[in-house]
């Protein structure tokens, strides 16, 4: 099974960036705590902050037979309607994870452009929140 992790604008600042928010934990731990948990499940993990690579990525998981992506799309989640596009053409599970809370925020943060596209959204549990994704597409595999 291969997952892919998709890390978007300012999540390879985790760690330095509002510490109160997103946690303490190093962008570098974050990824190995990430790989540690996929147990059989092969894991690549992509980090961008341009738009158009990330849809780039997207749709190379399509031709490399993904099965199953974790999205955190960072500040795009919110008007990324490319993104959203992206994912809404490539027809392997995405899950929408954040770090934070998003609906404890700002207003902006409370819509996601991308969610409508997506298995589910995993929010506020830091690096749980992958955890808990990694451990939902293991269990659903799609046959
Ligand atoms: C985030 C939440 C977004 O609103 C924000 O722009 C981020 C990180 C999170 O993981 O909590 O960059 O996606």
């Amino acid at each position: 099974m291969k997952l892919a992790v998709i890390h978007g604008p300012n999540l390879n600042f985790t760690g330095i960036r509002q510490t109160d928010i997103y946690g303490e934990a190093s962008f570098a731990d974050m990824c190995k705590h990430i790989e540690k948990t996929a147990n059989d499940a092969e894991i690549v993990q992509f980090q961008s902050n341009h738009e158009g690579d990330i849809i780039d990525f997207i749709q190379k998981c399509h031709h490399e037979n993904f099965d199953g992506i974790l999205l955190n799309a960072g500040a795009y989640t919110h008007y990324s309607h490319a993104i959203g596009d992206a994912v809404a053409s490539v027809g392997i599970p995405v899950v929408e994870v954040h770090l934070s809370n998003v609906h404890a925020r700002e207003d902006f943060r409370r819509k996601s452009v991308i969610a409508p596209h997506c298995v589910g959204v995993i929010s506020g549990f830091g690096v749980y929140s992958y955890t808990m994704a990694i451990n939902f597409l293991i269990q659903n595999r799609r046959k």
